[in-house]
């Protein structure tokens, strides 16, 4: 007995002594690869000890997230934006308790007015009717206000794009298929579907890569396909196309793009054909004569002067000519791959681009001929009757929706590792979201999201979310003082 205790303890001793020697010479390797290498600076000034800044770095992000970042705190969303979603998403209460953890006084913040007399239940009225493409064959009657952005099956993997799609059907809303084309999963719920045109005209497209009238024809005739929307630019990248990294392009993908397997899909930074305002609505008119749907157009405002020359354009060439649709896209909207710089400096923000758009379109009395869309981090019901209120016709959103599936924001999406499957086609990764419990998910989230929009509207003392004004609203201005939003923006 006192031997075999004996040779366990020699043994462990030796384990001991190996294992630490066995770090000292890796220690040792380190040491001398770090301070014989040119590259790291640090690695040479603090061999070894330097390494470990690489792995906290990349750590941080996670501790931050779970452990040390306020509610409040995080971008591109908050823990207390994201926690509200997930839990509407789960159909689990959204009340909180105690107070709110909303500071509120910051330039800019907005709050509602309500009213001294709020809607009772029996005045409420929660039906949405908003009408696109009167001059249309076949106009558009969307019955929700909240909508889903353009999201490509490619960026989001196909149990994503499945989930909402039955999500969307469900709810009773549409979803966009982002610039990658229809794809069998878009339809896949049987819901209502705008089809996106991007720049390189996936899914549409001839041998030439230009727009197929033909393809154009077979899509519309599609009874799901309700309108088509031409993307001229997105929020988090404009004047950059598409970017669908290599590992990202599988053969169904390539198949439904029109493109090769396994290498990058780069869309062009703009539509070749389009070098004027005049050639936008040729196009428009092309798109809408065809097809007989509504045709509308995506863009994040940049020179705030083209949408008075958009306004004349369509002026002389008479209002059915106009876009049915503007899609207006914040700068700091969402993407799956864009350049930093881009995102964070070029664009204007939503809460200036939406009374712009707005106002210039009333200014030359073109208002209710064209819808507007707005869109750009509206993921909670504040931001969205807020859009509202200031003019929007519709809200719609990309990352939103994505928290719905389950998204943890870990921010991967470009890179094939995304820990959720949302937008990854690594099959392994994919396993975690079941397509079934994501849907009723997304029409969860879009129910409460309508649901708690309402019931701002209601507290403002209107039966309706879509009559929500701008007198409903106050901006904290910097002298603390709040200001009407219809002051501000008259
Ligand atoms: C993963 C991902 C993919 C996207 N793909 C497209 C796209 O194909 N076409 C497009 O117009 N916008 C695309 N967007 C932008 C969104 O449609 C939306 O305009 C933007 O993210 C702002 O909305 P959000 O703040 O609710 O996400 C994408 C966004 C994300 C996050």
């Amino acid at each position: 007995m006192e031997a075999s205790v004996h040779s366990l303890l020699s043994l462990l001793t030796f384990l001991f002594v190996f294992v630490i020697g066995l770090l000292i010479a890796v220690a040792v390797i380190l040491f001398l690869i770090d301070i014989n290498q040119s590259k790291s600076a640090i690695r040479r000034n603090y061999p070894v000890i330097g390494r470990f800044r690489y792995l906290f770095e990349h750590m941080g992000e996670f501790f931050r997230q779970y452990f040390f970042a306020m509610d409040r705190e995080e971008m591109p969303f908050n823990r207390a934006q994201r926690s509200w979603v997930y839990r509407a998403a789960k159909g689990v209460a959204t009340e909180i308790a105690f107070g709110s953890t909303r500071a509120g006084n910051t330039v800019g913040d907005h709050h509602f007015m309500n009213s001294v007399f709020a809607v009772l239940e029996q005045e409420k009225n929660t039906e949405t009717t908003i009408a696109f493409g009167p001059y249309c064959d076949r106009p558009y009657v969307a019955k929700s206000f909240f909508n889903i952005s353009g999201m490509s099956y490619g960026a989001l993997s196909k149990p994503a794009v499945q989930a909402l799609s039955r999500g969307a059907a469900k709810a009773g809303c549409w979803i966009n298929t982002g610039e990658g084309g229809v794809s069998p999963f878009h339809l896949e719920g049987g819901g209502d579907v705008v089809a996106q045109i991007g720049t390189a005209k996936y899914g549409v497209r001839d041998e030439k890569g230009e727009l197929s009238e033909e393809k154009l024809i077979g899509l519309a005739q599609k009874p799901q396909i309700k309108m088509f929307e031409i993307k001229l630019s997105q929020g988090a990248k404009p004047g950059k196309g598409g970017i669908l990294p290599a590992e990202k392009v599988s053969e169904e993908i390539a198949a439904i793009r029109g493109i090769n397997k396994g290498e990058a899909s780069i869309s062009p930074n703009r539509h070749p054909e389009i070098q004027s305002t005049l050639d936008l609505l040729k196009l428009i008119n092309r798109v809408r004569q065809v097809t007989g749907i509504p045709v509308g157009i995506k863009l994040v405002v940049g020179d705030p002067a083209w949408l008075n020359e958009l306004c004349e354009e369509i002026l002389k060439l008479g209002i059915e000519s106009a876009p049915d649709f503007i899609t207006v896209d914040s700068a700091d909207g969402g993407t799956g791959a864009a350049p930093q710089p881009l995102m964070d400096f070029v664009g204007m923000r939503l809460k200036e681009s939406l009374p712009l758009l707005v106002d210039t379109l009333k200014k030359y009395q073109l208002k209710d001929r064209v819808k507007v869309v707005a869109s750009g981090k509206l993921v909670n019901p504040g931001l969205v009757a807020r859009a509202l209120a200031t003019g929007a016709d519709a809200v719609v959103s990309a990352r939103g929706f994505m928290f719905s599936l389950g998204c943890i924001q870990a921010m991967q999406c470009n890179k094939n590792t995304c820990p959720t499957g949302i937008t990854t086609h690594d099959k392994r990764l994919q396993k975690g979201l079941n397509v079934a419990d994501k849907a009723a998910r997304v029409a969860n989230y879009h129910k409460k999201i309508v649901h708690d929009v309402e019931m701002i509207a209601h507290s403002c003392g209107v039966p309706q979310a879509t009559e929500l004004q701008r007198h409903h609203v106050r901006l904290v201005t910097e002298d603390g003082k709040s200001k009407s939003l219809a002051e501000l923006y008259p």
